[in-house]
């Protein structure tokens, strides 16, 4: 796989979180598609060896941005890296929203809200009427909803809108045409279990990456015809009822 060194634009603090931004004028990104990220000076620092895979954020055209909480070492030294970072281009298959029904729910959980801004975004631009629901631990994470105006929110410490997970924020999701959520595995779960039945529901799926390009077989979910198809290829998004949970 080939990483770009990018400068970093910009870094903030939103909520719990960090967003990373840096130049990316190299073509279209779609919703949900991800990049593996790593701090610059590979291979002469090894560390950490395998880069991570990080949905994207936002981008405009020119500055793609990344969204991100720390949970261990590879986060961490993204976290301080001081100017540069090394990105691989954008990955894997997003967000169908050419198959969408109206209006639309976005759902995620947790660090799941990212792939959610570049989403709204683009269906903005296409006029398509969306809600936004955002669930968190506390309301520490729960500040970033702030960057989705008009979205509801819900913490499992009740310390920041509705009490409970994201799906206790939308009473009504089987109203929805078209259902978008990235979270962990349990709340998509739930998410397609609620979903209605005609409505097309596409779920991110955040399993663990090795290598991001298909060699490792480390990312792979179950389908529902058996067996098992890689997210970092055929994913990281996949229709509801292709998943096997
Ligand atoms: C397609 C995709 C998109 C993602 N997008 C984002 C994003 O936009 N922002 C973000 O913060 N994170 C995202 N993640 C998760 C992110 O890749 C991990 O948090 C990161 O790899 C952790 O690296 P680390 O070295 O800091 O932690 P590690 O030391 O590798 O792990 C620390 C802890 O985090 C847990 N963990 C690691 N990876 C995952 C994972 N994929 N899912 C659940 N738990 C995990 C480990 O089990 C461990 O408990 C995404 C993952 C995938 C597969
Ligand atoms: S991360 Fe290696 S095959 Fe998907």
């Amino acid at each position: 796989m080939r990483f770009y060194p990018v400068d970093i634009e910009e870094r903030r603090e939103l909520g719990g979180y960090t967003l990373l931004s840096y130049r990316w004028p190299d073509g279209s990104v779609q919703p949900g598609q991800f990049v593996m990220a790593r701090v610059a000076g590979y291979p002469v620092t090894l560390d950490p060896f395998l880069a991570r895979p990080f949905s994207f954020y936002d981008h405009d055209g020119e500055v793609a941005s990344l969204l991100f909480e720390v949970r261990g070492r590879g986060t961490a030294l993204l976290d301080r890296a001081p100017e540069r970072i090394e990105v691989s281009a954008p990955l894997g298959h997003g967000f169908d929203i050419g198959a969408n029904g109206t209006p639309a729910a976005l759902l995620g959980g947790g660090i799941g809200v990212a792939p959610l801004k570049i989403l709204s975004r683009h269906l903005t631009a296409r006029n398509v009427r969306h809600d936004i629901f955002l669930g968190f631990a506390e309301a520490r994470f729960a500040a970033v909803a702030a960057e989705f105006p008009g979205s509801k929110v819900a913490t499992v410490d009740g310390s920041e809108g509705t009490r409970g997970t994201v799906l206790d924020a939308v009473p009504d999701l089987d109203r929805y045409g078209a259902v978008y959520a990235c979270g962990p595995n349990p709340m998509l779960a739930a998410v397609k279990r609620v979903a209605g039945e005609d409505s097309v529901c596409q779920l991110s799926v955040e399993e663990r990456m090795g290598c991001g390009n298909g060699s490792c077989n480390g990312c792979v979910v179950p389908v529902r015809d058996g067996g098992y198809v890689r997210s970092c290829i055929e994913g990281p998004v996949f229709r509801a009822e292709v998943l096997a949970w």
